[in-house]
């Protein structure tokens, strides 16, 4: 397998900075990939596992490895009365797999359709939207160990799932590559609209009895009005989580600001929607050069061409501040900053 030298991620990521890494190698099947871990110079060598690269602001050069993977393959491995097993290559891109599923009536992934990035991705951050996480749908995966080629599977009490989180973000970040992820799909769609949006849309759409390709194409009628194409803006989707905070801090917090929205979770906590916060704070829409918080989704920061990935940590850092300083609420970032 060939390690190529100084090579440009700007196609590689959705952000669309035109940075380098010192070497990088693709691959599309399990064998590559060892081969190319055996081929590593040394084994301290910096490692950064690409997939669809929607999830990452580049503010440097990347001194070290990127691996971008490009495993491909659908297969249906395992059916019962209820369920579908299908197991996807780690390379295979996220929207397509929803739309084979849909096609195919494999339910439980419509909700998130539209989502950037790829399916070996999809773990990493628990994908979610629209009532839907990636943990709902997920049966096992595979991955390779980066210290010695081994291949091991591990099931969902395994991933540590939360919210925007897994093991892969903490002590298992950049020891694994992932390969596949097989998901457990129903036959029987149990379709999801308890989020609001969607049901208005399907009314929209004059469906009343809504089938599944129905849902996934609310949702992409509903993505598509607000959140910004990366391959015509560049973006990294969510760049903050929507932040808890205590159910004290939020009735002081609606005795000032009435139109606070939120809603309880497990903990006792209330969930706040960042993109309210950071509006309320006057910075949807605002543009510095090329460094954006986007006009329709505040959420969102964007590259408006030529931005620099300094740039975009810079405005997140000044909209971080002044959140703070409003409602004393802190953001904590989605993005993986490099
Ligand atoms: N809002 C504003 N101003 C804004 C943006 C949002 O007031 O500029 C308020 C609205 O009132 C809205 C509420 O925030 O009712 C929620 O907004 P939205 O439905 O757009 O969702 P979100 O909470 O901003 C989350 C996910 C998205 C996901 C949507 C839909 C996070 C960090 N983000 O956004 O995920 O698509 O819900 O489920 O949880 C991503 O992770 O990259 C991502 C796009």
């Amino acid at each position: 397998m060939v390690i190529q030298q100084n090579i440009s991620l700007q196609p590689f990521h959705t952000f669309g900075m035109d940075v380098k890494a010192s070497l990088f190698a693709a691959f599309k099947t399990t064998d590559e990939l060892q081969a190319i871990l055996a081929q590593r110079a040394a084994n301290t060598e910096r490692i950064l596992i690409l997939g669809g690269g929607s999830n990452i602001l580049f503010c440097n050069d990347f001194d070290g490895l990127v691996l971008k993977n490009e495993i491909e393959g659908i297969e249906l491995v395992m059916e019962t009365d209820e369920h579908f097993y299908v197991k996807v290559g780690a390379g295979v891109n996220w929207h397509q797999f929803v739309l084979y599923c849909v096609h195919h009536g494999y339910a439980g992934v419509e909700n998130l359709a539209l989502i950037p990035g790829s399916v070996g991705a999809s773990p990493i951050q628990n994908i979610g939207a629209y009532g839907v996480e990636l943990k709902d749908v997920f049966y096992e995966l595979e991955a390779m160990r980066i210290a010695d080629g081994e291949m091991v599977v591990m099931k969902k009490a395994d991933c540590l799932f939360g919210y925007r989180d897994s093991i892969f973000k903490r002590a298992y970040q950049n020891k694994f590559v992932i390969t596949s992820v097989t998901f457990l799909l129903h036959k029987k769609p149990v379709l999801n609209t308890t989020y609001g949006a969607i049901n208005e849309e399907l009314r929209e759409m004059g469906v009343s009895n809504p089938l599944l390709n129905d849902i996934a194409q609310a949702v992409m009628n509903i993505r598509n009005s607000k959140l910004p194409d990366p391959t015509k803006i560049g973006n990294a989707g969510s760049f903050f989580k929507n932040p808890e905070i205590t159910q004290t801090h939020y009735h002081q917090l609606k005795l000032q600001y009435p139109n606070l929205s939120g809603y309880p979770t497990s903990a006792n906590k209330m969930k706040i929607a960042a993109g309210w916060l950071i509006e309320q704070c006057g910075w949807k829409g605002f543009r510095k050069g090329d460094a954006g918080c986007y006009q329709k989704q505040a959420l969102v920061l964007v590259n408006y061409g030529k931005a620099s990935g300094n740039e975009i940590l810079q405005l997140s850092h000044e909209i971080v501040s002044s959140v703070f300083e409003k409602f004393g609420i802190m953001l904590e970032r989605e993005v993986n900053v490099m």
